[in-house]
C-alpha cells in the first residue's frame, strides 16, 4: 500500500457523506490518502496521537471536517506543521455558520485554510490538497489543467443546452 500524503479526518461518522467528496477528488487525481474519524472534543487523545503519527510517516496535507463548535482543524493546526484544511459541516441547527467561524476565525500565528460550509467546501479542500501537493509533483499538476479545461468544457456544454432550450442570445 502506498504512503498516504493526504489525511482526511472527521469530527463523526455523520460527516462522512460530506467529507466523501474530498475523498472523491484524492481518488480522481490518484492521491493516496487515508480517511479517519477523530473528534477534537470526545477523542482528543485519539486526534493527538494521529496528527503526531501522520506527520512522522510523511502524511503532507491535513483536512478537517467538523460541525458545530469546529475546533478539530484549530487543534491539528496547533498540533502539527502540516497544512490544515478545514470544512465547516452543516450538520447543526444553525446550518453550518458555527463550524464556519470556528473553523475560520483562528488566532494569528495558528492557520487554518478555512473552506466554504459543505459539499462544495469538501470538494475544494481535495482540490487544494493536490494544488499544494501539484507544486512538488509534475503529473499531478498535468491532471490538475486537464482538470480545469474539462471543467471549462462543461460550461460551454451547459451554455448551448440552454441555448438550445431558450432559442435566445447569444
Ligand atoms: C461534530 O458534531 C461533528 O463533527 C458532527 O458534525 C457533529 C454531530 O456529531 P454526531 O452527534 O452526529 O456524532 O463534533
Amino acid at each position: 500500500m502506498e504512503t498516504p500524503q493526504v489525511g482526511i479526518i472527521m469530527g463523526s461518522d455523520s460527516d462522512f457523506s460530506i467529507m466523501e467528496e474530498a475523498a472523491n477528488i484524492l481518488k480522481q487525481f490518484g492521491v493516496p490518502h487515508e480517511v479517519l474519524v477523530a473528534s477534537a472534543h470526545r477523542s482528543p487523545g485519539r486526534t493527538r496521537s494521529y496528527v503526531k503519527k501522520a506527520e512522522k510517516q510523511g502524511v503532507k496535507v491535513l483536512i478537517a471536517g467538523a460541525g458545530g463548535a469546529a475546533h478539530l482543524a484549530g487543534m491539528l493546526a496547533a498540533e502539527s506543521h502540516l497544512p490544515i484544511i478545514g470544512v465547516p459541516i452543516n450538520s447543526s441547527p444553525l446550518n453550518g455558520l458555527d463550524a464556519l467561524l470556528s473553523t475560520a476565525q483562528m488566532p494569528g500565528g495558528v492557520p487554518v485554510a478555512s473552506m466554504g460550509i459543505g459539499k462544495s467546501g469538501a470538494q475544494n479542500a481535495g482540490l487544494l490538497a493536490v494544488q499544494i501537493l501539484a507544486l512538488e509533483d509534475k503529473k499531478l499538476h498535468s491532471r490538475l489543467v486537464q482538470y480545469k479545461k474539462y471543467q471549462a468544457k462543461e460550461v460551454e456544454i451547459k451554455s448551448k443546452k440552454i441555448n438550445s432550450i431558450h432559442d435566445g442570445n447569444p
